[in-house]
């Protein structure tokens, strides 16, 4: 973060992919112009930046990338609006502000020596990819038991990170279960919703944390399977995606009860949660 909070870091735009076949999700990697706000700019997997491009104002984004792929930061955005509408219109070289990095991120400390149970559904796969990405990392993967992936999509042409899903199947240290609603002539792979998929997968949660990323009504049907597996409040991890402005905990706009989504979160256990009204 820069000593002020509220001014960003300069990146020049250096690689966009175009991720579904909407064409309504790109992936944009952005280099740091000078080494030492990259160095500033020290992450862990779960936590968001805002990027800005001025003009069209600023807006915030989980950080797809993991703190092991050094030189970049990667964001997958959806285009929805005024500013998502603006950087899709983006090419090379263009320059965009990341502020951040902001808020939580998933509890790595508690991860430590844990199966790790990764859950998500739709374009909420951002952050898991980072966190896949970091604990599949030669440097990291001894700090986990096993790592068992449950992602879903609703065809095959929305799956994000095509080449990612292909190196992690390829990889023997990790179970990865991709899954699509509705499957097409060439799919070969699971359909079914991402609940059933993780109820059939059974995943053991005697020691394992599980980390669950997707639109509300994935997140409400996976709960209930989440419980009869076994996991614990203390054991399920949630990323919420509340309106925010600031990002600091300054303006209010994001705020559960006293908490704020984004300084207190956006990362939460479900039994931190448990003790929040339900205005997510
Ligand atoms: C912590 C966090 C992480 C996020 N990560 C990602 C990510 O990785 N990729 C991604 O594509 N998006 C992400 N979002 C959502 C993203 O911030 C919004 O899509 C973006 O602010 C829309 O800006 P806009 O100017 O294009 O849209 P606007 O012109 O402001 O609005 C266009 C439409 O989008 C809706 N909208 C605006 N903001 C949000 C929001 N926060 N949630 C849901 N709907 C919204 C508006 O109601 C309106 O219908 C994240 C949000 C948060 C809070
Ligand atoms: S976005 Fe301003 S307080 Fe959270």
């Amino acid at each position: 973060m820069t000593a002020n909070p509220y001014l960003p870091f300069p990146c020049r735009l250096d690689g966009i992919e175009v991720e579904n076949e909407e064409r309504d999700i790109k992936t944009f990697k952005l280099a740091f112009l000078e080494a030492e706000h990259a160095k500033a700019f020290a992450y862990m997997p779960g936590q968001f930046a805002e990027l800005s491009l001025p003009g069209f104002g600023e807006a915030p984004f989980g950080i797809a990338s993991s703190p092991t792929e050094a030189g970049f930061v990667l964001f997958s955005v959806k285009r929805v609006g005024v500013f998502t509408s603006e950087l899709h219109a983006s090419e090379c070289g263009r320059l965009v502000g990341v502020r951040g990095p902001l808020g939580k991120a998933f509890p790595w400390e508690a991860m430590q020596g844990k199966d790790l149970v990764v859950v998500g559904g739709g374009f909420a796969f951002t952050t898991l990819r980072s966190a896949i990405v970091y604990a599949l990392d030669e440097k990291n993967r001894k700090d986990f038991g096993t790592i068992t992936v449950i992602y879903g999509a609703r065809t095959p042409g929305e799956l994000l990170y095509r080449s990612d899903l292909d190196a992690w199947s390829a990889r023997k240290d990790i179970e990865l279960h991709v899954t699509v609603d509705r499957g097409d002539e060439a799919w070969k792979g699971h359909v079914g919703v991402v609940p059933k998929i993780l109820e059939q997968t059974a995943p053991k949660a005697d020691r394992a944390m599980a980390i669950v990323c997707g639109p509300p009504i994935m997140i409400k049907y996976t709960l209930p399977v989440i419980d009869k597996l076994g996991f614990s409040p203390k054991t399920t991890v949630l990323s919420l995606e509340n309106r925010m402005k600031c990002g600091i905990g300054k303006c209010g706009r994001c705020n559960i009860g006293p908490r704020f989504v984004c300084v207190d979160g956006p990362v939460f256990t479900r039994e931190e949660l448990s003790a929040l009204p339900q205005e997510y």
